[in-house]
């Protein structure tokens, strides 16, 4: 049975407090709804008030306010889903949060900050695409949480902002940044075939349902965007250099045929993993900036002490050089991947934008 504070909302917040827009509703989407759910009946998101929800196929609004708790099971039978009524659901200065991984959405971001809203995200193609949208997002900074885009919250976007703010000019970035990835050669030991580890991954759901979009770089590639812009770095998407983990088999296969497909991965990973263990180094998969602005994302061969070496699980971990960590970087490790973190992360930009934005 649902409990009074998670079925409404109190009349206070009713008529107070900031209003909400949710779109997406998969993984993170209702983590962010349990989460919200959880916080109104602590108490603790008084001042929060969901007035929209929204999935690929359906959307609904009510500017009272919708119980998180059910938000999710109500859609079934909201309206079809148009982009346009998040605007005419949501008051002016109240906040969108984009839980999709959609291009649409991430395209009226900078309409919507535009039109006053603040948005919230874990949609890398906001910031992570082209350079136009990351330069008219950037206008309107202030209104932006974009915490849960890299490193799933991990203080990685805030802390090179505030070297930047401190005076310091950014060095360096090196980071091992997809979860799955660092799943998979944390474990790879070079007997077992990679295959059968990529598999696994993703039966555990660390990587995409095709597990193409995590072996391809692309996903990787986006945050090394975020992360060189926010260091000063105005890239273009076409000037990150990506070494694809995909052999041809499997960028060919079509959709049914890519578990079959995944052992023309085994022969050139084993490979790839004699030669390093020959020279007792260890493969990982790393996007790199160095300080002329270049980057680059592959598989490299790490010696045992290096910090992105280390670490387990699908631990993220980011190594930043800048003026006064110029001779060792500072290393930032901790999970960055998972719906609840996510969901935490985007709670956690949500609190700090309904403080400032009116
Ligand atoms: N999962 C993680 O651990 C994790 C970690 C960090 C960041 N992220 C990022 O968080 C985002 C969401 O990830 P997820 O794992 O929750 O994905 P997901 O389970 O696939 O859910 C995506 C949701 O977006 C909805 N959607 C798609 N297009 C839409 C549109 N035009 N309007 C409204 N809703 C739309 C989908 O609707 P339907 O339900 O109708 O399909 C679905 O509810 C992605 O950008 C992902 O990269 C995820």
């Amino acid at each position: 049975m649902l409990r009074f504070a998670e079925n409404v909302q109190s009349p206070s917040a009713a008529t107070t407090g900031k209003s909400l827009a949710l779109l997406g509703t998969g993984l993170v989407g209702s983590a962010f709804l349990a989460r919200l759910s959880r916080l109104h009946a602590d108490g603790a998101a008084k001042n929060l008030r969901l007035v929209h929800a929204a999935n690929s196929r359906r959307c609904i609004s009510d500017r009272a306010g919708l119980a998180p708790a059910n938000a999710r099971t109500r859609l079934d039978d909201g309206e079809c889903q148009q982009i346009e009524a998040v605007g005419t659901a949501l008051p002016a200065s109240g906040i969108i949060v984009d839980a999709t991984a959609s291009e649409d959405v991430a395209a009226w971001h900078p309409r919507w900050l535009a039109a006053g809203f603040s948005v919230v995200t874990a949609n890398k193609a906001g910031t992570g695409g082209e350079l136009a949208r990351y330069r008219a997002i950037q206008a309107h900074a202030s209104r932006y949480g974009d915490a849960a885009t890299v490193g799933a919250g991990l203080p990685l976007l805030r802390s090179l902002r505030e070297l930047r703010a401190g005076g310091d000019r950014i060095l360096g970035l090196a980071g091992v940044l997809s979860g799955s990835l660092a799943w998979l050669f944390n474990h790879y030991d070079g007997m077992r075939p990679f295959s059968v580890l990529v598999r696994e991954a993703r039966q555990r759901g660390y990587t995409e349902p095709d597990p193409r979009l995590d072996l391809s770089g692309q996903d990787v590639k986006r945050k090394l965007l975020i992360l060189a812009r926010n260091a000063g770095h105005s890239l273009d998407a076409e000037a990150v250099t990506v070494e694809s983990l995909l052999p041809e088999a499997l960028v060919r296969a079509a959709a049914d045929e890519v578990d079959a497909a995944l052992a023309a991965l085994d022969e050139p990973l084993r490979e790839r993993f004699r030669e390093a263990h020959r020279i007792g180094r260890c493969p990982r998969f790393v996007a790199r900036l160095d300080r002329e602005g270049r980057a680059r994302i592959g598989l490299e061969s790490l010696l045992p002490e290096d910090p992105l070496a280390s670490g387990s699980g699908c631990d993220n971990r980011l190594a930043i050089w800048s003026d006064r960590y110029s001779d060792g970087p500072l290393v930032i490790q901790g999970p960055g991947a998972g719906a609840e973190v996510t969901a935490a992360a985007l709670l956690d930009d949500v609190f700090r934008l309904a403080k400032t934005a009116d």
